[in-house]
């Protein structure tokens, strides 16, 4: 049998716990390591996975010898120099999304991993989802033709956090945009073939957030005093074949009910994600096509199998780190425009 991979996490709250479900699931992972400065976090963590080093200061975490591989499971703001400090220590890394707080330290992320061996895996799951790989495999297959457009759509009625520091923008570099709108956006990306982005327009609205709840909410009150992020977020993206990308992403949207998925529409046909149906042209015939089965994994299941598997060197990832840095470069953009008010350049 094969070695064990030896993971530690950096940050043990919430989607560190996900991880390590699927990790502790897995015959050829150890989980041997945590790094919490929450006391509390990482000793309910390394209870429920007999986790047998555990560290207030990830950086003593990363002399372990033992260590092969790193997920990095912090507030963004503290994605950066964790990972880089893991890949200069030869840890295999993941970071969840969003990469980082700007696309300057995503790429100082990218270009710690080029200046060493250990690999640099971007945390993200919708692209490795049943419905994503379903809808991968048509697009590919040309059954939408050229792709004009995307619309990405993270719609939550009133889903601010009322955990953690989601809704503080110099800990998280914004709001639902960074939040939730990364999810559909890195998905719509990856299925339109990954076009480089090269300008972006977009208008950001606060309007519940930084007040006291007038409402009940189905996660209780948020920490409204200290909340300095976007509400709604609508943007446009364009690229540099002449394709668009839509996105709209909120925490408070006044809408029907939540909405998180993505349309593309191109010239021979369209489709939706979620469920995952093709819409196009067929023996004189607008046809619909949806896969019978598609398939029934966990995206985030997925996500940790894929990251295992790169680290064992028996498949390539189809999340890169450049995958993180070209969806970081959107992002700041947006925030960009609407900072100032007109379309900016992507470089
Ligand atoms: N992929 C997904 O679906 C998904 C879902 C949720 C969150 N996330 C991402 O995961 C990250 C964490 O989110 P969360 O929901 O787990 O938040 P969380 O608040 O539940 O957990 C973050 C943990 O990091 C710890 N931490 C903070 N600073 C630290 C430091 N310097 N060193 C070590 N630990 C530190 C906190 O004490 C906390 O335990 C965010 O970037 C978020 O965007 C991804």
């Amino acid at each position: 049998m094969a070695r064990s991979v030896r993971v530690g996490f950096i940050g043990t709250g919430g989607i560190a716990t996900r991880q390590a479900k699927r990790l502790a699931q897995l015959e050829d992972v150890e989980i041997v390591a945590g790094a919490d400065v929450s006391e509390e976090n990482l000793k309910e963590f390394a209870e429920k996975y007999e986790v047998p080093n555990t560290y207030a200061d990830y950086n003593e975490m990363l002399q372990l010898g033992e260590l092969d591989a790193v997920s990095v499971c912090t507030p963004n703001y503290m994605h950066k120099d964790p990972t880089v400090a893991a890949l200069k220590a030869g840890k295999h890394v993941m970071v969840e999304k969003p990469m980082a707080m700007n696309a300057a330290e995503a790429q100082e992320m990218v270009d710690a991993e080029r200046a060493g061996e250990a690999t640099l895996t971007m945390g993200f799951q919708y692209r490795l989802g049943p419905s994503a790989q379903a809808i991968k495999r048509l697009v590919d297959e040309g059954r939408l033709g050229k792709v004009l457009f995307a619309r990405c759509q993270a719609l939550r009625r009133r889903g601010i956090p009322s955990w953690g520091v989601f809704g503080q923008k110099e800990l998280q570099g914004g709001g639902p945009l960074i939040d939730l709108g990364v999810h559909i956006m890195e998905c719509a990306h990856f299925l339109m073939g990954e076009p480089k982005p090269t300008a972006a327009s977009a208008q950001m609205f606060t309007y519940v957030g930084n007040r006291p709840p007038e409402v009940i909410c189905p996660w209780g009150p948020w920490d409204w005093e200290t909340y300095t992020v976007e509400d709604l977020a609508i943007g446009l993206i364009r690229f540099e074949n002449g394709a668009v990308m839509s996105v709209e992403a909120s925490f408070a949207a006044h809408l029907d009910k939540d909405v998180f998925n993505v349309q593309l529409m191109g010239e021979k046909g369209g489709c939706l994600l979620d469920p995952p149906t093709v819409y196009t042209d067929e023996a004189g015939l607008m046809v619909n096509i949806e896969p019978a089965f598609a398939g029934h994994w966990q995206a985030m299941d997925h996500k940790i199998d894929d990251w295992i598997a790169r680290i064992r060197g028996e498949k390539e990832t189809q999340c890169p780190a450049i995958a993180g840095l070209n969806i970081q470069k959107m992002l700041d953009a947006l925030y960009a425009s609407a900072e100032a008010g007109k379309e900016v350049a992507i470089e």
